[in-house]
Formats: structure tokens, sequence, C-alpha cells
């Protein structure tokens, strides 16, 4: 079996770059580990910068996001029980679309499948193989059988525990990492959101976040400890937890009701270099993970896939290999600005261990000065909506 581009991995990198390959009359054979009801079942992030909307868009998948998406100009911050308000729009013309990173990849699946684009579900034991010569080849188990694709390239989209990033030889590959002391416990439930813009809260008991799907659909979070499970952790004392962590006026307008979905996700800070070895690419989580805070991981997978589809495109339509020559280059100097901001904003927003009462003085002191300050507004808008790709 041959094709274009070889692509490890069905998670919302690998698709999107399938799907913008495919406008250009690009082919690419998808091969994901799980199958697509798995991959559907995953609660993810919702925050969709207009970058991404853009790709989207440009992918000819942004219908049903344009529909059922929530434009929000803005973001709450809330900090010993009181809330201001970050004006996403007035500061930088653009808002944040509100949508599901789950229907974003269940809206580039429907899009595969319509097209008839090739993808290999529930595939093993995936190898790359000669990705540092011309002709690299992808082997891989699928119900039984070993099967081989040949191809130009490889995008190794398979998130943060995928086989591509440590195809890289050691020698090659630097990894930066930094881990939180603590933990994410977030419940979907089927009640209105507390409030039409999202809470960031900084409390005295931990951080909180109350985000949302619809108009019925809440997705609320608590810091916790990385030694909690999710069962430790009935509906009652979610709620009880979040109301003590979010401005009172938002705790006395709360709805609760059963979560339909209850889990612990860490806090990580991880980029691994180079981004690309030869004729692979690596492209999202399998390359760097954010901490939560500030929703950039959806996000930032993006603007590789935008370096990606741009190097890949120019390569065969132009015979130019600029774009995947620097393809590393560019996607981490905004890699890096993400995992700055998602780094500062959980730094401003968590209870530490091992805070001083000087640490939080100047933790503080920042919301105090973001809540004041219009240049440093101005600054945190710019990196939540997206910085430019
Ligand atoms: N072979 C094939 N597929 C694999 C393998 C493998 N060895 N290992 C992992 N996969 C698949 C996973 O099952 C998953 O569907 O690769 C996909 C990777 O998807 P994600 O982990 O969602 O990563 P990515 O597509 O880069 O999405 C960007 O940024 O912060 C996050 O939440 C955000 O998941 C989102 C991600
Ligand atoms: C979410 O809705 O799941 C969400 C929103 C914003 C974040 C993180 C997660 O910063």
């Amino acid at each position: 079996m041959r094709t274009q581009v070889a692509i490890i991995g069905g998670g919302p990198s690998g698709l999107l770059l399938g799907q913008l390959l495919h406008r250009r009359g690009i082919d690419a054979v998808v091969l994901e580990r799980k199958t697509r009801d798995y991959v559907l079942g995953r609660v993810r992030a919702g925050v969709l910068e207009a970058g991404l909307v853009g790709l989207m868009e440009e992918a000819g998948v942004a219908d049903r996001l344009h529909r059922e998406g929530y434009v929000h100009d803005g973001t709450q911050i809330a900090c010993a029980g009181e809330m201001f308000h970050i004006d996403f729009r007035a500061l930088t013309g653009k808002p944040v679309i509100v949508y599901g990173q789950t229907e974003v990849t269940r809206d580039l699946y429907d899009a595969r499948e319509a097209v008839d684009a090739r993808t290999e579900f529930e595939v093993d034991h995936v190898a790359i193989h000669d990705a540092d010569t011309e002709r690299p080849h992808v082997t891989y188990d699928q119900h039984g059988a070993t099967h081989r694709l040949d191809c130009d390239f490889v995008a190794g989209c398979d998130g943060f525990h995928g086989i591509s990033r440590q195809t890289i030889p050691l020698g090659i590959r630097r990894e930066y990492e930094k881990t939180s002391p603590f933990g994410w416990l977030g419940i979907l439930s089927r009640t209105p959101p507390v409030y039409d813009e999202l809470i960031y809260a900084n409390s005295d008991r931990g951080f909180a976040l109350c985000s949302m799907r619809n108009e019925n659909l809440s997705r609320y979070y608590v810091q916790c400890a990385l030694s909690d499970h999710p069962e430790d952790w009935t509906d009652t004392a979610f709620w009880q937890e979040l109301k003590r962590r979010i401005p009172p006026e938002a705790a006395a307008r709360l709805v609760t009701g059963p979560s339909i979905e209850k889990s612990i996700a860490p806090l990580r800070s991880f980029v691994s270099e180079p981004m690309r070895w030869g004729r692979l690419f690596l492209c999202g989580d399998a390359a760097h993970i954010v901490p939560p805070t500030g929703a950039k991981g959806l996000n930032t997978a993006a603007s590789d896939v935008h370096y990606l589809h741009r190097g890949l495109t120019q390569f065969y339509e132009d015979g130019d290999p600029e774009g995947i020559d620097r393809y590393s280059e560019r996607a981490l100097l905004r890699v890096w600005k993400a995992e700055r901001f998602s780094w500062w904003f959980s730094s401003l927003m968590h209870r530490y261990p091992d805070q001083s009462p000087f640490d939080l003085k100047m933790q503080q002191a920042d919301i105090a000065f973001l809540r004041d300050n219009a240049a440093q507004q101005q600054a945190f808008a710019e990196n939540y909506v997206g910085l430019p790709y």
C-alpha cells in the first residue's frame, strides 16, 4: 500500500492535517490505535482560537461549528470572592468560540468519511521505518495481519503516549518538562452553565473553572490532589467544593445535577525538540503538552497543523522544501509562547503546596495588576484568543 503522507493518530491533529491535505489533492492515510467511538468518547477542552476556526473553514468543516458554537467575547477572572471581566473583542477585535474538541473531532471524521479518505482503526504495533531517508515506510498490525504502508512523509500525530516521538533517536531529541503537584477534577453535567462566560477562579481552597458546552451542558473543574481518584469524589462533594471556590454571586446561581462524566487530569508542561527528524514530523500532543489553564492544547496542535500542511503543500505544489525544512523552527517558536502563557496563567491561579505567604502576596498582586492595568489585559487577551501564526 502506498500514500503520500502517512498520518499516525486519528485525534484532532491527524484528522485536521488529513482534511487540509485532502483539499489540496494530497493523499493521506490515517492510522488510529482505537475505534472511532473510543476517540469520540474522550471529553477534552472546548475553547477554539480564531486560528483554529480558520483552519476548520479552510478544511471545509466549519459549518456546524459556526451554527452550534458559542461566541465568547471575553472571560471572567475571580479572586478572593470578586470577579472582573477581560474583554477579548474590545482588546483584540477577536472572540473565541466555545465548541467541544469532541465535536471538532466528530466533524473531521464525518468529513473524512464523506470523501472516502482512508482511516485504519484498531491498528497495533505501529512502527516508523527509514524516517531519515527519502523512502520512509510504516508497518502495523490489524486484525491479526501485518501491513506495510510506503509513503513520502510521516506525520506523527499520535499524542503524548504515541510512538512517533520515540522514533527520533535519543541523541537528537531534547525534552523539557515541568509537572504540577496537583490535578484537575472535571465533571460534565446536564445543567445550564452558571454564567455566560468562563470563570477562572483563584481561591484559598484552590483553583476552580466554570466552563460549558451548550445551554444545558456544563463543564466544571476543581484543583485536586494527584492522589485523589474520581470515585472518591461524590457529586455532592464536588458541587460543595466548587461553590466554596467561586464568587458568592456565582455560587448562589449554580445549578447542580448528576455528573455524566468525571475524571482527573494531571497538569504538565512538556516540549520535545526538534519536531522534525528526516521525513518524520511531530504534530500536537506528540511533541508538546500544556497545562489546561487557558485551553491551549488543541489550539497549539492546530498551529502545528497550519505550519505542516503549508510546508507539505509548498513541497508538492512548488517543489520547494523550505516550509518543511523550517517546520520545526516555526512551530516551536509558537509552541514555547503557548507554553509560557499556560504556565504563567496556571501559576497565577492555583494553590501550591510550598507556597509561602510572600508567594501568595505575589499571586494576589499579579491578579490585581491584571485587573487594573490595560497593557497587562491586552497581553492576556492576545494570548488567550491566540497569537498569530
Ligand atoms: N498508533 C496509532 N495511533 C495512536 C498511537 C499509536 N501508537 N498512539 C496513540 N494513538 C492515537 C490515540 O488513540 C489518539 O486518538 O493518536 C491520537 C492522538 O490524539 P490526541 O491525544 O488527542 O492528540 P492530538 O491529535 O495531537 O490532539 C491535540 O491537544 O491538549 C490536547 O486535548 C488536546 O487532545 C488534544 C490535543
Ligand atoms: C473546558 O471547557 O473543558 C475548558 C475550558 C477552558 C480551559 C480548560 C478547559 O482553560
